[in-house]
């Protein structure tokens, strides 16, 4: 098999937790779909999703909505049987969302409600997620989880580039970002003999029309010297769901322009 066919994700199954998001979500979801995967995208909104996956076969990719709540034991579990009932398996599973309503304020305004908010849609979602699609993949030996995490699951947030912005930086966020890695490594470690292979992806900061002074701030910054756009993941994504990276398992892939480099 030739290099360029190791990436390919023809046939493949691919699941995107809030893929059909507007930032990362539907970037990994096109680059999946591109590749050749059929894509599902899963968030809360079923109707979100289901519009999503119609724009994707618009554009002649085979993409599909479902809905989860990574918040809701029960909604994991329907989600996983109704993936497993209409495509038999999965291939790809890409974890993507973020319980952001949990990650509120400083650390001095959080309280013990936004703590376990971001636990459960984060911590217990994610384990709760692996923990459904984890064993039809051993079975059939064959399986790539994909964790998005941050430069923020490695490094501390500079505050210096938020200066003149009332942006605010939930440390929960830092906290779920560094477990995610490391729970990464875990899943790397005792699924790898079976067929399964687990890496994250750690992405900067998305351009997102934040305010001027945090832009310039973190521009000035980031070795490569702009914020990361639309396509900067997508080559990350399709590497780490093929063959191509056969061989890698328990890595965090930094996409972040040479952030953590400094
Ligand atoms: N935006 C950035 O600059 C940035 C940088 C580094 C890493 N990341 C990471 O990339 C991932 C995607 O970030 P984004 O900024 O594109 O996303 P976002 O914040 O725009 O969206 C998060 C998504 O998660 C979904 N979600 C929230 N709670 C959920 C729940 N209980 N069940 C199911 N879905 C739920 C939401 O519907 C939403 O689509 C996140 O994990 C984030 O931490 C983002």
């Amino acid at each position: 098999m030739g290099i360029l066919d190791r990436f390919s994700l023809r046939g493949r199954i691919a699941l995107v937790t809030a893929g059909a998001g507007p930032l990362f979500g539907s970037s990994i979801s096109q680059a999946l779909a591109e590749a050749g995967a059929t894509v599902i995208t899963a968030s809360r909104s079923r109707d979100r999703n289901a519009q999503y996956a119609e724009e994707l076969r618009q554009a002649g990719y085979d993409a599909h909505g479902m809905q989860v709540d990574l918040s809701d034991s029960a909604s994991i579990l329907r989600l996983r049987d109704e993936l497993i009932e209409r495509f038999g398996r999965l291939d790809v599973l890409v974890n993507s969302a973020l319980a952001r309503d949990g990650h509120a304020g400083r650390l001095e305004e959080q309280t013990p409600d936004t703590w376990m908010r971001s636990a459960a849609g984060d911590f217990a979602g994610l384990f709760q997620i692996c923990q459904a699609f984890l064993p039809g993949m051993t079975a059939k030996g064959r399986g790539s989880i994909i964790n998005i995490s941050s430069i923020y699951g490695v490094v501390s947030n500079d505050p210096t580039i938020y200066e003149g912005t009332d942006m605010v930086q939930p440390p929960t966020y830092n906290f779920v970002k560094a477990g995610m890695i490391n729970f990464t490594r875990y899943l790397a470690c005792y699924y790898g003999k079976q067929g399964v292979r687990a890496n994250c992806i750690s992405p900067g900061g998305y351009f997102n029309h934040q305010p001027a002074p945090f832009v310039e701030q973190y521009c000035k910054r980031v070795p490569i010297g702009r914020m990361l756009g639309n396509d900067d993941i997508q080559g990350a994504v399709v590497f780490l769901a093929s063959d191509a990276s056969a061989y890698i398992t328990g890595e965090n892939l930094m996409v972040d322009g040479g952030w953590t480099s400094l």
